[in-house]
């Protein structure tokens, strides 16, 4: 996600925004910029790429002096990496500068009205339409303006705005994204998160959704959504920095399998809308399609194996699932009849690259599902649709995955609708599904304190078997893998009607078992074997839909989680396995978020 910081004060500004904004560096981004207010006018510079590129060309800030100012570190969502969509954002009459935090869901219509207002766009992103809407509002009353122009957005933003007229005052507004308040002395800031204050400031204000405040250098009024005037507590930050970055958390992956309801949130809801599924970038003719082919690599592929039932129970299409290592060198039956889906997290992994690259070749166009904007496979892909799952950080994915899934959800839906093999109840049913997932997935977190527990049980074993049916047995490949990776035991995954046919022979007095039961067509038949471990000595954690009573007699230890439907509960039922790889990986004592031999983006062969 983006970095905001400002200031004003009797420092130079600009330093202190540059100061600021490398201590966000840590959130990931791929452009950055300042804006600084001086006599009648805004001085903005910005760059793509790194903080170290804006030192450079504002000569560590000295080229634009001031004392008060706003800067940005942008994460592509909308619009790639460049100087025109790097924030700040001015409007059109100069008099005003915005920086941004967040994803505007509606900004596609007031672009339109603003546009045909007479407003000129410099970018594609969805930030720019508030700075112009603040210039549409104002009347001399900046207060009043930035009011207005917040009530037409909807969406997620930390917005932090200036104005020429009045040098010495920011004003901020949140909603749906973090902001936070540093009170000094002769001076005040703001930023997305508390790394970029502790340096001047440990005395913090912390807005609320729908709160805004008036910043200047001897005073901070924060209001309420209809502009009264509110008093607010002022914390004290304890965080040292590098617990400030975790967001208090120890770990990256911890704090990233927490921020997964709201990545998801982030990635659907601006696809869903007046009861559709709508995939503005996507204009495929799937009336020729005869196979969907998806490709990628660890839980990028992991996460096709899930979506596949999805899309192939809706769609009434062929699915296959391809290794990108292996299609690339498979001489592949792909021609103009297959629509190649590629999954990748960073957009940049070198085998599904390659296996794009190749298929494509062959005639198939390739629709890619990535995170990172403006990464390789996102430009050389034919239709691109981007999860907003903001960076990640963790080597291991965790957001990555349950957003890739969430956006196979959200195609497998609009292309059976374009296809018409499903029904308009059918339709609506998944959509009111869909749509409840991110709040199963909290309820999920909230619903397990006993993993820490369950992790300090079974951490110490040299071998662990994730088994199940169906979509729990395509959960159980990825859950697996996070054990795997992060705590260095050897895990792995089975369809659990295999196990007759050899593995069980690995089954011996001890053995930890995780058994994932969510899926009901086919939990009688897992919890047959279940039985059929247990009778040879394992010790078997089940994972299953609260109210199951019949395993609680089964399983030895239990995992909960909200009854999903089986065409969605990839993304719920894996949370629990994130925490439990996790909390094992932690009792074992492991570098969780850098596992050792593993990068976060596999960019050679
Ligand atoms: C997952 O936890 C691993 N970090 C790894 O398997 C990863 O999913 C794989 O390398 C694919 O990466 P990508 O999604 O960036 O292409």
């Amino acid at each position: 996600m983006c970095g905001i910081v400002g200031y004003t004060g009797t420092q130079n500004a600009a330093q202190v925004l540059l100061n600021g904004l490398t201590k966000l560096e840590y959130r990931g981004y791929d452009s950055a910029g300042i804006a600084v207010v001086q006599e009648n006018s805004i001085a903005i510079s910005k760059v793509t790429g790194r903080i170290a590129n804006l030192r450079a060309k504002t000569e560590d800030g000295r080229l634009i002096p001031g004392l008060t100012g706003i800067g940005h570190t942008r994460w592509a969502t909308h619009g790639a990496p460049t100087d025109q969509n790097a924030h700040p954002h001015a409007s059109n009459d100069g008099k005003f500068a915005v920086v941004h935090n967040g994803i505007i869901e509606n900004y596609m219509e007031l672009r339109e009205e603003l546009t045909q207002k007479g407003y000129h766009f410099e970018s594609e992103t969805d930030t720019e339409v508030i700075v112009h809407l603040v210039e549409m509002y104002y009347t001399g009353d900046f207060k009043r303006a930035v009011m207005k122009a917040s009530a037409r957005l909807s969406g997620s933003y930390a917005l932090g705005i200036v104005c020429a007229d009045v040098p010495d005052t920011i004003l901020v507004v949140r909603e749906a994204s973090p902001l936070i308040l540093g009170v000094g002395i002769g001076e005040n800031f703001f930023a997305s998160d508390v790394t970029a204050l502790v340096a001047h400031t440990r005395n913090a204000i912390y807005l609320e959704d729908g709160e805004f405040a008036a910043l200047t250098p001897d005073a901070i009024q924060v209001y309420d959504c209809s502009g009264h005037p509110i008093t607010k507590k002022t914390s004290r930050i304890t965080w040292d920095i590098q617990a400030a970055e975790k967001g208090g958390y120890a770990h990256f992956m911890l704090k990233e399998i927490v921020e997964q309801p709201r990545a998801v949130e982030a990635t659907m809801a601006p696809r869903l809308r007046n009861g559709q599924v709508v995939l503005d970038d996507l204009d495929i003719d799937l009336t020729g399609i005869r196979k969907i082919v998806i490709t990628a690599c660890g839980s990028a592929y992991y996460a096709g194996c899930a979506g596949k039932y999805t899309i192939e129970k809706l769609c009434r299409i062929p699915v296959t699932i391809e290794l990108a290592s292996e299609l690339r060198y498979a001489d592949p039956l792909i021609d103009e009849h297959v629509l190649l889906i590629v999954l990748s997290q960073s957009g940049e992994t070198a085998d599904t690259i390659a296996a794009m690259r190749e298929c494509q070749r062959r005639g198939a166009k390739a629709l890619a599902i990535v995170n990172v904007v403006g990464s390789t496979i996102a430009k050389n892909a034919d239709y691109t649709l981007y999860t907003w799952a903001g960076p990640e950080i963790a080597v291991a994915t965790t957001k990555g995955y349950t957003t890739q899934l969430t956006v196979l959800y959200l195609f497998a839906l609009y292309a059976a609708k374009s296809l018409g093999t499903v029904s308009c109840q059918e339709y609506k049913r998944l959509l009111a599904a869909l749509r409840a997932l991110p709040k199963q997935m909290q309820n999920v977190l909230d619903m397990n304190p006993g993993i820490p527990k369950l992790a300090e049980k079974y951490h110490d074993t040299p071998s662990m078997f994730f088994i199940g049916r169906n979509t729990d047995y395509a959960i159980a490949l990825e859950g697996a893998l996070k054990m795997k990776e992060i705590s260095y035991i050897h895990a792995e995954s089975y369809a659990a009607g295999e196990l007759k046919h050899g593995t069980i022979a690995l089954i011996h007095e001890g053995q930890p078992v995780i058994a994932l039961c969510c899926n009901e067509a086919v939990t009688e038949k897992t919890m047959n074997n279940i039985i059929e471990v247990k009778a040879r000595g394992a010790e078997v954690l089940a994972v299953a839909f609260k109210g199951n009573q019949r395993i609680i007699s089964l399983a030895d230890d239990m995992i909960y989680v909200p009854k999903v439907d089986p065409l969605l509960c990839a993304v719920v039922e894996i949370v629990p396995l994130q925490l439990l790889a996790y909390h094992v990986a932690k009792e074992n004592g492991c570098d969780i978020d850098k596992p050792k031999n593993l990068a976060k983006s596999v960019t050679v062969e």
